[in-house]
């Protein structure tokens, strides 16, 4: 076998140890333990996220942000690294460089970062509420009658699908290849470059199709856009966003509907005022952020970080996870929980996400959409039972079993009205979103 591909000698890094392996059941049962145990070499600790990659993770908090905000000494570039790194190896959909506001650095980030923000904010937050409400209506009607569930695939996965489907113009007989497009990249499975070439093919003919004839969609907006994207930087930003957005806000659904369903002070069901859905969203941010560990950056030059020998084009990367649970907490909140401006779960720095609204306002609509519709929902399996997607990015049930009184009727929707929009994206032209 190849030794790992690092990009470093070996030893290089703050331990000799067998590098703990991110990828796998025993990870996903188990990512805390993880944590405590790489936390105890330092503040960067050596992992295996791939059989035959090794990285760096940042597990110490104040480390975690002097990396994400220190542009001199990290380029967000893979491609020296990458040099090294099997060209069918399963992280490279996620960490292999393409011509993105992800992999980019200054002027060049500037112009597709611009171009993004500007897309997302044509998203109009009062629409795009009622849209994922609406939405969230038809997918539980069409399993509430049943009195069982699983709310990833039959709820979860659906809504950040449909928004992103819905808002880029895909055709709708194309949504099943984004979804799988989108989780095999996250997942990290044999089989992940297929799945993201073939979502690129999805995204490449949307695009095709646009320049010819224009839509009413972010797709034609992007294309349109000032930064003047030619084809290829407008499939690569658009399929950034799918993928950035779907996984991770799926998942802080899942993650978020789960905490309250497990919540021991309300007996595991959401009868008798269950916590709220902000707050299951914002201890799921500090405890379990949907993306755990990723803001890959690569040292421009050999140098040391916080103690710790690094080499030019070493992946590093950061475990928000484990750097946002740090205990004693040395975030600026020490008392953790009281606020959601320390946490680190939308990263930091010039590469923070940018939709953290949009995708707040998605997480809170559904959950709130289905607590209250189906109102005595419980958990079928004990919490501990509960099986998790392997791959070392994110953080996500594969299933959410769950049992609930059936309902013949959906009951009308209360306290969320639902005005009957189609399109969350109103005008394409109207306004000059962020300047
Ligand atoms: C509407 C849904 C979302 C969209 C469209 C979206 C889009 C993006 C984009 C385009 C980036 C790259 C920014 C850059 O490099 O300049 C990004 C980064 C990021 N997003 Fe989001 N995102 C969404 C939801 C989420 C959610 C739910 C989370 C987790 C709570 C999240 C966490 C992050 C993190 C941690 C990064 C940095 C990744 C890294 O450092 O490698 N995002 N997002």
């Amino acid at each position: 076998m190849t030794p790992p591909a690092t990009g470093a000698s070996p030893g290089a890094g703050p331990s000799l140890l067998e590098p703990l392996a991110l990828y796998g059941a025993g990870f996903a049962a188990d990512p805390h333990g993880h944590y405590r145990r790489l936390r105890d070499q330092g503040p960067l600790a050596r992992v295996r996220i791939a059989p035959d990659v090794d990285a760096l993770l940042v597990t110490d908090y104040h480390a975690a942000v002097d990396l994400l905000r220190d542009t001199e000494t990290f380029t967000k570039d893979p491609r020296a690294w990458q040099a090294g790194v099997p060209a069918d190896s399963p992280v490279l959909p996620v960490l292999g460089h393409r011509p993105t506001a992800l992999f980019t650095d200054g002027a060049v980030h500037a112009r597709y970062r611009g171009a993004v923000n500007d897309t997302l904010a044509l998203i109009e937050p009062h629409l795009l509420r009622a849209e994922v409400a609406k939405v969230a209506q038809r997918l539980i009607a069409a399993f509430s009658a049943t009195g069982t569930g699983d709310l990833i695939a039959q709820y979860a996965r659906g809504l950040p699908l449909h928004v992103f489907t819905a808002s880029f113009g895909v055709d709708p007989r194309d949504t099943e290849r984004v979804v799988r497009g989108t989780a095999g990249m996250m997942d990290s499975v044999e089989g992940a470059p297929a799945a993201y070439d073939d979502l690129v093919g999805v995204v490449t003919d949307l695009v095709a199709a646009r320049r010819r004839r224009p839509g009413r969609d972010l797709t034609t907006y992007l294309l349109e856009h000032p930064a003047g994207l030619d084809d290829n930087e407008a499939v690569r930003q658009i399929t950034l966003i799918m993928s950035s957005g779907h996984e991770p806000t799926t998942n802080l659904i899942g993650n978020a509907l789960l905490r309250m369903l497990s919540d021991t002070g309300y007996g595991g069901s959401l009868h008798g005022g269950a916590m709220t859905a902000r707050e299951a969203v914002d201890d799921v941010l500090w405890r379990d952020p949907p993306i755990a560990n990723m803001g890959a950056h690569f040292p421009r030059h050999d140098t040391e970080f916080h103690g710790v020998p690094l080499r030019a084009g070493q992946l590093v990367l950061v475990s928000f996870a484990a750097a946002n649970t740090q205990s004693p907490p040395t975030g600026s909140d020490p008392a953790g929980r009281s606020g959601d401006g320390a946490h680190l779960a939308w990263s930091a720095g010039p590469h923070r996400c940018p939709a953290k609204q949009p995708a707040l306002l998605m997480a809170m609509t559904a959950i709130e959409q289905l607590t209250s519709q189906l109102c005595d929902l419980e958990l079928a399996v004990e919490p501990g039972a509960l099986v998790w997607r392997p791959g070392p990015f994110h953080r996500a049930p594969a299933h959410l079993p769950v049992r609930f009184t059936p309902l013949d009727t959906l009951p009308e929707p209360g306290a969320m009205s639902v005005p009957d929009v189609s399109d969350p994206v109103p005008n394409r032209v109207g306004g000059t979103p962020n300047g």
